[in-house]
């Protein structure tokens, strides 16, 4: 059976609303993305890496995500990140096009440069006994999609597996993602390949699959304030029918999260995090703008609750 991955996304996917992803049936979710530098350099006790790093004891398999362009920070992050025995893989990116990641050789910059890119995985192999992932891109730009050689480079390295985002840096996440190409790079190499980019649904997964040959996917955007497509996406491999939530259970499952961040975060901060998953969990339902404007002026839990029982 193909795999359903959690497509790691920085402030969002925390442990709690892995958690979410996980019960729905997700196989396999990555952490935020972590410096790799930031992480040697930082005191122990610096509260950022705490929540980044944090998981719970009853989520399935995890990868944490690293960035850097460094192969020896790379690998000495990779080391200690081991030792935590939190996690079950080690995943480098390779795809994240923000000016400030590319701006230092890192993310998606890598692409630019296969040999140094090759290196990494390389020095973090050696450093770590877990299995090493890339997540990439299709290229830098239109003009140097050299994933297909890229994928190949990294596999002569020593990659475990490559999830593969069907666009180019400079695209960023505009235009259609381009699935003929990630299944080229699926057929150049023997390692798992799996497709990234515009699943939306148990449809378009079927579909990825299938253009792409591809050993599972991995979802970003459309898991949203929507964890149950993880089931969807299960429930269409395995050919049975899914229906929906009842949206009664969809606003339950926000006011869950909110409450588990607020344990673990404390409530001012929590509140504010929850502001943009309140949104998607809301999104096109009738009044939803107007409840969203006063859930984000909303200082306590309780508060937020009254208003988003009042949405239908
Ligand atoms: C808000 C946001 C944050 C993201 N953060 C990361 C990240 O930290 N690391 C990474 O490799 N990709 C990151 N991505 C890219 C996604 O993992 C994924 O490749 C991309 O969204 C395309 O998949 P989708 O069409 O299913 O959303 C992020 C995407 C979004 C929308």
């Amino acid at each position: 059976m193909p795999k359903v991955y959690l497509a790691p996304m920085a402030g969002i996917t925390d442990r709690v609303y892995r958690r979410l992803c996980f019960e729905q049936g997700c196989d396999g979710a990555t952490t935020e993305m972590v410096s790799a530098q930031g992480y040697l350099t930082a005191p122990p006790d610096r509260n950022a890496y705490r929540f980044l790093l944090a998981r719970f004891p009853e989520e399935g398999p995890l990868a944490v995500q690293i960035f850097g362009s460094e192969p020896l920070f790379l690998a000495q992050a990779a080391a200690r990140l081991t030792e935590l025995g939190s996690f079950s893989s080690i995943d480098l990116n390779m795809g994240c096009p923000a000016q400030k990641v590319v701006g230092g050789q890192s993310g998606s910059a890598l692409m630019k440069d296969p040999e140094l890119a090759a290196e990494i995985v390389r020095q973090v192999k050696r450093a770590t006994p877990l299995p090493v992932t890339v997540k990439m891109r299709l290229g830098w730009d239109a003009e140097h999609r050299n994933a297909v050689a890229f994928a190949r480079a990294l596999e002569q390295a020593g990659a475990d597996m490559l999830t593969v985002h069907g666009r180019t840096r400079q695209q960023q996440y505009a235009g259609k993602a381009d699935w003929d190409m990630i299944g080229r790079v699926k057929r150049a190499v023997s390692i798992p390949v799996i497709a990234n980019g515009d699943i939306t649904d148990g449809k378009t997964a079927l579909d990825a699959l299938k253009t792409t040959g591809c050993d599972g996917v991995a979802i970003g955007r459309a898991a949203l304030g929507n964890p149950w497509i993880f089931a969807e996406i299960k429930a269409a491999l395995a050919g049975e029918s899914y229906s929906p939530p009842p949206f009664s259970q969809v606003i339950d499952t926000a006011l869950r999260q909110a409450r588990e961040m607020a344990e673990w975060k404390g409530e001012r901060s929590a509140l504010l995090e929850m502001r943009k998953h309140f949104a998607w969990y809301t999104a096109g339902r009738r009044n939803s703008a107007q409840v969203r404007t006063r859930v984000n002026l909303a200082s306590s839990f309780e508060e937020v609750e009254a208003l988003l029982r009042t949405l239908e």
